[in-house]
C-alpha cells in the first residue's frame, strides 16, 4: 500500500484562510482585534524560528501581535511580574511564554501564572484538566491539530485503535486524552514500554512525538495505518526529519503525515483559532 499524504500545509492555509474572515467579520462590526503577546527569553535559535512563525500567521490572519524579547538573565520573579502585567492587561486576549526557558527558571510556575483563559498554549492545569474531563477550553495546539489531520482522512477516530508513543505534557499526554475524548480506545507508550514494536503493530491510528530522527522504524507501521509524526529533527546535514522513518513507512501506511509540511504548521493555526477562542470568551463578558 502507499500512503496518502496528509498535507498539513494545505490544511493548515485552509484554517488560517477561515479564521481571518471570522476576524474580519469582528473588525469590520467594531469590535477590535484579538491580541496575542509572546515572552520570548533568550536567544535559542529554534525557538526563535519558531516565534517568527506564529507572528508571521498573526500578521495573516489579523490577529495583533506583540513579541516582548527580554534577556536569558531575566529573574523568575520578574518574568513573573511581566506575566501579571500582561494578566490585567485587557487588550491582551493570548499569552505565550516560548519554551524552553532557562534552567534557573521554574518553568510550571510560569505557565501555571498565567490566566487559564488567556493561556493559548493550553498547558496551564485548568486547561489539561478540562481536557480530561470531557470539557475542553484552550486545547494544546500540537494534539489540537493532529485531530483535526487525522479528522481530514475522512475516517471515524471513533472505536479504532490508537497508540501514541511518547508521554510528554505538550504532545503525548494531551494527545492521548484527544484521542479517548474522540471516543478512540487509547496506549501511551513510554521510553520504559517492553516491545514497542507489539504495541506499534496494533495500532489504526499511530502518533509518535519522542524527538528522536526515525525512531520508528518504517517497517513497524501497520498496513493501511493512519500515521502522524510529531517529530522535527535537525539532521547534521541541516535537512529535517520526523520520529518515523518516512521512506518504508509510507510504502505502508494508510495515511501519513510528512515532515516538514505536517503537523507543525498546523500547530501554528491552532495557537490562532485559540486566540480566537480566547478573545471570543474575553469580549463576550
Ligand atoms: N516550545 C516548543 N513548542 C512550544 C509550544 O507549542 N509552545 C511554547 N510556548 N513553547 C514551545
Amino acid at each position: 500500500m502507499t500512503a496518502k499524504i496528509i498535507d498539513g500545509k494545505a490544511i493548515a492555509a485552509a484554517c488560517r484562510q477561515n479564521l481571518k474572515q471570522r476576524i474580519q467579520q469582528q473588525t469590520a462590526s467594531g469590535q477590535r482585534a484579538p491580541g496575542l503577546t509572546v515572552i520570548l527569553v533568550g536567544e535559542d535559535p529554534a525557538s526563535q524560528v519558531y516565534v517568527r512563525n506564529k507572528q508571521k500567521a498573526c500578521e495573516e490572519v489579523g490577529i495583533h501581535s506583540q513579541l516582548l524579547r527580554v534577556s536569558a538573565e531575566i529573574s523568575e520573579d520578574e518574568l513573573l511580574k511581566m506575566v501579571q502585567s500582561l494578566n490585567n492587561d485587557n487588550s491582551v486576549d493570548g499569552i505565550l511564554v516560548q519554551l524552553p526557558l532557562p534552567d534557573h527558571i521554574n518553568e510550571p510556575r510560569v505557565t501555571e501564572s498565567i490566566l487559564p483563559h488567556k493561556d493559548v498554549d493550553g498547558f496551564h492545569p485548568q486547561n489539561i484538566g478540562r481536557l480530561l474531563q470531557k470539557q475542553p477550553e484552550l486545547r494544546p495546539c500540537t494534539p489540537y491539530g493532529c485531530i483535526k489531520l487525522i479528522e481530514s482522512t475522512g475516517e471515524p477516530i471513533q472505536g479504532k485503535r490508537a497508540v501514541v508513543v511518547g508521554a510528554s505534557n505538550i504532545v503525548g499526554r494531551p494527545m492521548a486524552m484527544e484521542l479517548l475524548l474522540a471516543n478512540a480506545t487509547v496506549t501511551i507508550c513510554n521510553s520504559k514500554t517492553r516491545d514497542l514494536r507489539a504495541e506499534v503493530a496494533r495500532a489504526e491510528i499511530l502518533v509518535v512525538g519522542v524527538g528522536h530522527a526515525d525512531f520508528i522504524p518504517g517497517d513497524w507501521i501497520p498496513d493501511g495505518c493512519i500515521v502522524i509524526d510529531v517529530g522535527i529533527n535537525r539532521l547534521d546535514d541541516g535537512s529535517l526529519a520526523g520520529d518515523i522513518a518516512y521512506a518504508t513507512a509510507s510504502e505502508r501506511a494508510g495515511w501519513i503525515t510528512p515532515v516538514p509540511g505536517g503537523v507543525g504548521p498546523m500547530t501554528v493555526a491552532m495557537l490562532m483559532e485559540n486566540c480566537m477562542t480566547a478573545y471570543l470568551a474575553h469580549t463576550a463578558d
